[in-house]
């Protein structure tokens, strides 16, 4: 262990939902009852609440705090080398579904990397006048289980670009540096499968853009260097040429810029969430316009290069579900307005501290904002199996950019968004790698999260203050301590779907040999694969189906549980599907939403 914990911590408190079901049956309230988080602004909630009193006696209990009983545990989680040499710098990443091998890959401008294409693959041609070659791979999947690397040949430049993925799982990739910034590029999660790239896709150059999944399984993307707009991803092969002008980041754009790389959420009713800066609105991506300004986020400044980070809140689902279905974004860290200046001059400002909530669908919706217990910028956010949120990597002062900051914040931070105010935030076990500028964190299919990059340089270099970083980290989060490891659900997979529909009632089968395995204790989730780069967590989406009920079949337990209503919810594709007993999730299993 190295890092020491006073006292004893709950996992998770999942459980909390659970006994929102048991109490409020009502479909109809906006807000999930009994969530005990302070922040509630909404006059239905407090009503339901008096209503109540059930539920309001059941919080504030101690361990059965919301009803439910959580694994306990002091273990600040562990780090592992998974890699010592990625090939290439993670600086993009994604897990790939099914075939469970991460896409890594960062720039081809530099022309060097540490993994040689294969042979029988043509090398880059760079310049066709001078006939200059390069034949280093700037693309790999790396098997998240035995660390085999593949290297992929990619002719267009995937410098600070964006991506994710279609309802089959292929990885579309759009934009980047030069000639790949109006690139749109395919890869198929298959053992064989090879880049395709269309350099005249897009219809402006997106360097630093941010491309987020609509209900339908299409994609957006927002904004940019130089593209104050947004635009829809035509089909494959084709070019689009129709472009939407952005007043919001028009009005964000400072001299740093500090709205590049913008936070694009999915709300539950349809509408994008889209953050610049320290402002944010909800845009229609059918008609196209601003349905709802949000109050702005003082502070500083959230995006790239003043990075903060950003998460969509696990999204609660029932069996019967509310009209409105809530959702919650989540903002933390960042840097003072001019940070970027400042870090030209070699001064490196302390960075934000803050973590600022947003519930999207209140009728009065408000940031509400606690402290860090560290200052923080550049960090990834990782949506975790059980619901809690993981804060890891970046640095604690200046921004993005080159050489840009400094003080390497080593330690990952806990957030449990459903803990009260003032207990939700707890350091973990440290790492010794900086992991600055460039670097990614994405959760794996076996609950750790695998952390990589880091390269604050023009080029990968070795012999300064933060090297090109290609070891790759898994680090294992609070609930893997061996000492719950009795306590893991195992997903009997030949028992519960590979495929299902939107409302489908289905049922998830686990092993586990627990006693009071009830509906209270067992949860379903599901983890929509993030895209990962310069501290923004692409289409990262967590839901937490509702669940009828939990039954004992033969020596196993079946789960009953309901589909994500419709594609506003939970965009059609790939996601990982996690059974969670106290707290303490299974393996996750692919499961598709068609
Ligand atoms: C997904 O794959 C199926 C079967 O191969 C195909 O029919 C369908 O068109 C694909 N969908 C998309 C969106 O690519
Ligand atoms: C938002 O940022 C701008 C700079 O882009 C600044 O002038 C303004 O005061 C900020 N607003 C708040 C509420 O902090």
């Amino acid at each position: 262990m190295r890092a020491s914990i006073g006292v004893i911590w709950t996992v998770s408190v999942l459980m909390l939902a659970a006994v929102s079901e048991a109490f409020f049956p009502f479909p109809f309230i906006p807000f999930l009852p009994g969530f005990n988080n302070g922040i509630r602004d909404n006059g239905a909630v407090k009503a339901a609440a008096q209503q109540q009193p059930a539920a309001a006696a059941g919080r504030g209990g101690g361990r059965r705090r919301g009803g439910g009983v959580e694994a306990q545990t002091n273990w600040p989680g562990k780090w592992e080398i998974f890699l010592q040499n990625s090939g290439v710098s993670a600086m993009h990443a994604i897990l790939m579904p099914v075939i469970n091998q991460v896409q890594f890959y960062d720039a081809t401008i530099w022309r060097i990397s540490k993994i040689k294409l294969p042979p029988g693959i043509p090398c880059h041609v760079v310049d066709p006048k001078t006939n200059r070659i390069d034949c280093w791979a700037h693309s790999v999947l790396v098997d998240v289980n035995t660390g085999a690397l593949k290297p992929l040949s990619l002719s267009t430049d995937t410098w600070c670009s964006s991506g994710g993925l279609t309802i089959n799982g292929t990885l579309v990739s759009t934009g980047g540096y030069g000639g790949g910034a109006n690139t749109a590029r395919y890869l198929a999660a298959c053992k064989n499968c090879g880049w395709v790239e269309y350099p005249q896709a897009l219809a402006a150059k997106r360097w630093y853009s941010t491309q987020a999944t609509l209900p339908d399984g299409n994609f957006i993307v927002v904004g940019g260097r130089d593209a104050l707009n947004y635009e829809y991803i035509p089909r494959e092969g084709q070019n689009n040429k129709k472009l939407y002008d952005s007043m919001l980041l028009k009005q964000t754009d400072d001299p740093e810029e500090n709205n590049l790389y913008p936070f694009v959420w999915l709300n539950t009713d349809g509408n994008l969430f889209v953050f610049a800066n320290n402002r944010s609105i909800l845009l229609s991506p059918k008609t196209n316009k601003v349905v709802k300004e949000f109050p702005a986020l003082a502070g500083g400044a959230r995006n790239y290069p003043g990075s903060g980070s950003s998460a969509l809140l696990p999204i609660q689902l029932y069996v019967q579900n509310p009209k409105v279905i809530p959702a919650e974004v989540l903002v933390c860290g960042g840097a003072k307005h001019d940070a970027y200046a400042r870090a030209g001059k070699k001064i490196f400002e302390p960075a934000l501290q803050d973590c600022a909530r947003l519930r999207l669908n209140s009728a009065k919706p408000r940031w509400k904002s606690e402290m860090m217990p560290t200052p923080r910028i550049m960090s990834d956010t990782v949506l975790l199996p059980n619901g809690d949120v993981l804060l890891v990597n970046g640095a604690k002062r200046g921004c993005s950019g080159w050489g840009y900051a400094k003080d390497p914040a080593f330690a990952p931070i806990l957030y449990k968004p459903r803990a009260r105010q003032g207990k939700r935030f707890k350091e973990l076990a440290t790492s010794n790698i900086p992991r600055m500028y460039h670097s990614t964190a994405i959760a794996l299919p076996d609950g750790k999260v695998l952390v990589g990059g880091s390269n604050t340089n023009d080029g990968y270099r070795y012999n300064v203050e933060f090297p090109t970083e290609l070891r790759v980290e898994k680090f294992s989060p609070p609930y893997l301590d061996p000492a719950l490891a009795k306590m893991r659900p195992k997903i009997i997979n030949t028992a519960t779907p590979k495929q299902i529909r939107f409302g489908q009632k289905f049922n998830v089968r686990v092993d586990l040999q627990q006693k009071d395995v009830t509906k209270e204790n067992l949860k379903v989730t599901m983890l929509a694969p993030a895209f990962t780069t310069h501290s923004i967590s692409m289409n990262m989406r967590l839901l937490m189906l509702g669940v009828a009920d939990v039954k004992p079949a033969g020596g196993s337990f079946e789960i009953q549980t309901v589909a994500p209503p419709n594609g506003n919810i939970a965009p059609p594709g790939y996601y990982l599907i996690f059974a969670v007993y106290k707290g303490v999730p299974s393996n996750g299993e692919w499961i598709q939403i068609v």
